[in-house]
């Protein structure tokens, strides 16, 4: 685990909750995305530095914690977006570290999937990921990688069975446990299945 001082204390602060959060008296997400400011964005840029990977086709997703919640920092290499995919059983808040993104948001409905919005995110802004919403993400330079923290609860140990949709070829890819993102461009090792809908 990469050792973070300013995500420690949003961690202090998610421990202290996390009796009445898993006795439903209050709502994580109120929590994360009211703390996730405590995380110095300086010190998500050092991490980022210090963390090289080869693959620009894939954005890049680093493990900063994943105790009770998962903590990611994300590079989106210039261009680069995630597939859209579901987040089936966890709910977590994305902020905006560096550069700028565009989030769509799809609708499934009957096995269709339909467009319903997408939203400009610039550095500093933050948007909830809801329980099992279907979205995705692209940096919207194709010249500057764009950076953004990602919290999740409860923690989400791998993207095993996690569906990622084709909106144009209308495919749904299952990802296997060892996907380190949602992304039509993993190898097909990483994939249990891909069929059509
Ligand atoms: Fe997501």
């Amino acid at each position: 685990m990469i050792k973070i001082d300013s995500l420690e204390k949003f961690l202090n602060v998610i421990n202290d909750v996390n009796s009445d959060v898993l006795y439903n008296r209050i709502d994580i997400i109120d929590v994360l995305y009211n703390n996730i400011d405590l995380i110095k964005s300086k010190e998500i840029l050092q991490v980022v530095k210090e963390n090289h990977t080869t693959d620009k086709s894939i954005y890049q997703r680093i493990e900063l914690n994943n105790n009770f919640c998962s903590v990611y920092a994300m590079v989106w290499f210039p261009g680069v977006g995630s597939a859209i995919h579901e987040h089936k059983n966890f709910k977590g808040v994305v902020k905006v570290i560096h550069g700028e993104l565009t989030e769509r948001n799809f609708n499934e409905k009957e096995g269709q999937l339909t467009f319903v919005n997408k939203v400009i995110l610039n550095v500093g802004e933050k948007v909830i990921e809801k329980k099992y919403s279907i979205h995705d993400f692209i940096n919207n330079s194709n010249t500057e990688s764009a950076i953004t923290l990602h919290v999740y609860y409860p923690r989400t140990l791998n993207l095993e069975g996690t569906r990622i949709f084709n909106f144009e070829d209308k495919k749904i890819g299952i990802l296997k446990s060892s996907a380190k993102a949602t992304s039509w461009n993993l190898a097909a090792e990483h994939f249990e299945r891909i069929y059509s809908y």
